[in-house]
């Protein structure tokens, strides 16, 4: 049987986690977006590409109706509003909050068994407003962010020192923000620590560009923010499900006690497979990498102290 991904906001992102959905043949696309006429626009142009870029993979576009999600095996959540130069990832907390518990809502009643990625933000926040609205166990709400941290950082490692990209390895954990956890240590080109390969100030340098990764493309951008990274990352994700890769890859995923956080979403080391998270994995940290998780668990925690309050 064909599989279907459903994609709900057909912006940036949306439409272009759809295409490499698409061009990959990995799964049907139900493309919705609440802006009439974008989503099915967006969804026809994919069509006419596909004799050119060789897919039968069907994409449909569709406004406001969840029946076209229905029993997708994944729903890649990008509805929101992007952040804007200036201003914050939490700013976009109250205005995305609201659109994720509709949207999640509508997608929970027709799609009972898919597996979630969130990608919009504040991203850690709005896994807890998807875990609530859907009601879903917690191996199918899954974040996505440390899987772009990671690649962000992996390719101002391939840039620094002039190697192929698919030398680099690394993870980036924690949250989606300012004070997400990027780990040398276990960072590697060609299976060599980039600790023996770099001076360590200019290793500091790129953990800084990978923490600012975002802001460095708004400031760019000017009217939006990233979203062919992000694209990559979201369907990288949506791969390792759909064909039950049993692949590490570092996702926000709701902790219960591990690495000492309780009942909170965190990007960590996750096994993904057809289940969506079939494993936290639990490596061993420094004190003071430690020490950085927990700093980042504290503001993710703020974030949903905020998201309560403003609910009142
Ligand atoms: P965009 O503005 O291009 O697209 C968002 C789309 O959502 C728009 O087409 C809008 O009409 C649609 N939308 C708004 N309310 C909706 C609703 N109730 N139902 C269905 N669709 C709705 O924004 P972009 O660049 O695609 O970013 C999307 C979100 O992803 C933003 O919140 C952004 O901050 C976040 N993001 C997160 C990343 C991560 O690492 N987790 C990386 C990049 C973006
Ligand atoms: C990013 O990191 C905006 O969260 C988005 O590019």
């Amino acid at each position: 049987m064909r599989r279907k991904v459903t994609v709900v906001g057909a912006g940036n992102v949306g439409a272009t986690a759809a295409m490499r959905l698409v061009e990959k043949e990995l799964a049907d696309v139900a493309l919705i977006d609440i802006l009439d006429g974008v989503p099915a626009g967006k969804a026809l142009d994919l069509m006419e590409a596909a004799p050119i870029e060789k897919h039968d993979s069907k994409i449909l576009g569709i406004t406001a109706d969840y029946g076209q999600a229905k029993d997708s095996d994944i729903v890649i959540i990008t509805a929101g509003i992007p952040r804007k130069p200036g201003m914050s990832r939490d700013d976009l907390l109250t205005t995305n909050m609201g659109i994720m518990r509709s949207v999640v809502q509508e997608i929970a009643a027709v799609a009972p068994k898919a597996v979630l990625i969130i990608v919009s933000n504040p991203l850690d926040a709005m896994c807890h407003v998807a875990f609530d609205a859907s009601g879903f166990p917690k191996n199918r709400v899954l974040g996505m962010a440390g899987v772009l941290d990671s690649a962000r950082f992996r390719a101002f490692i391939a840039m620094e020192l002039d190697v192929s990209v698919e030398n680099v390895n690394a993870f980036v954990l924690g949250g989606h923000g300012d004070t997400m956890v990027p780990l040398p240590r276990y960072s590697t080109v060609a299976g060599i620590p980039i600790t023996e390969l770099m001076p360590r100030e200019r290793l500091d340098s790129l953990v800084d560009r990978t923490r600012n990764g975002g802001a460095e493309i708004v400031g760019l951008l000017k009217t939006g923010s990233a979203y062919y990274a992000p694209a990559s990352a979201a369907v990288e994700m949506a791969e390792a499900i759909l064909k039950d890769k049993k692949k590490i890859l570092p996702c926000a995923v709701y902790l219960e006690g591990e690495y000492g956080i309780q009942n909170l979403f965190i990007g960590v080391p996750v096994k993904l497979g057809k289940n969506g998270m079939e494993e936290i994995i639990e490596i061993t940290l420094s004190d003071e990498e430690q020490k950085a998780l927990l700093h980042s668990a504290d503001a993710v925690q703020k974030l949903v102290e905020d998201m309560q309050r403003l609910s009142g």
